[in-house]
């Protein structure tokens, strides 16, 4: 699996520092914005499959009360690794009916064309959360990435296809603990 890594981007230390950072900025914020007369609780939806590894660890720093309901986007990568189009997985979305009262912090691993995220919002919008944040572990330096509204960005990376700490290329790699590129004889 290692070999077939052209180059490492982020490597385990890096995750794991900026990943505690986020989650205390994530933690700061929350506490100073929410209403003051609630206890502070948060309502994590990671997008499956990618944010897997992600939310495993950003949760782990939260020290907050929190619920978790996960939520399905396929996206429609093709045979290239552009993705084309997004949809919401009805069968594989918990989300409760309502959202009433919650204040979500939606999660997901990559911003690229933005659909996955947009798609992943109206979905959540639907349900009338009391509030919603948006969070990625990576954003892509392209111009629809970079005008998608998000709140939090672990890492901006440069427009390449990435695999490793939930990322895939055809559902492999997503367990390799850095970030990384493939070698170009495995992209199409
Ligand atoms: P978007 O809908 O185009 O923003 O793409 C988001 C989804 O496409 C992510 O949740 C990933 O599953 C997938 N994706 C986009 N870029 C990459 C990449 O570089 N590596 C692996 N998956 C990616
Ligand atoms: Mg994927």
């Amino acid at each position: 699996m290692r070999r077939d890594i052209e180059r490492v981007l982020i490597d385990k230390r890096a995750i794991a520092r900026r990943v505690g950072d986020l989650a205390a900025q994530i933690t700061a914020d929350l506490r100073r914005e929410l209403p003051a007369d609630e206890p502070v609780e948060v309502t994590l939806v990671p997008i499956l499959t990618g944010s897997l590894i992600f939310v495993a660890d950003l949760m782990r720093e939260l020290p907050l009360k929190m619920q978790i309901h996960v939520m399905s986007v396929t996206s429609y990568p093709g045979r290239s690794t552009a993705s084309r189009g997004a949809s919401v997985e009805a069968g594989l979305t918990r989300l409760p009916e309502s959202l009433a009262g919650l204040h979500v912090l939606v999660i997901d691993d990559i911003l690229d064309s933005g659909r996955t995220l947009r798609l992943a919002l109206e979905t959540i919008q639907h349900r009338q959360p009391a509030s919603v944040r948006t969070c990625v572990l990576l954003r892509k330096q392209r111009p629809e990435a970079m005008h998608t509204p998000v709140d939090y960005v672990a890492f901006d990376i440069p427009d390449e296809f990435v695999v490793g700490y939930g990322l895939d290329f055809h559902q492999r790699f997503r367990n390799l603990p850095f970030i990384g590129t493939l070698k170009h004889d495995l992209l199409p």
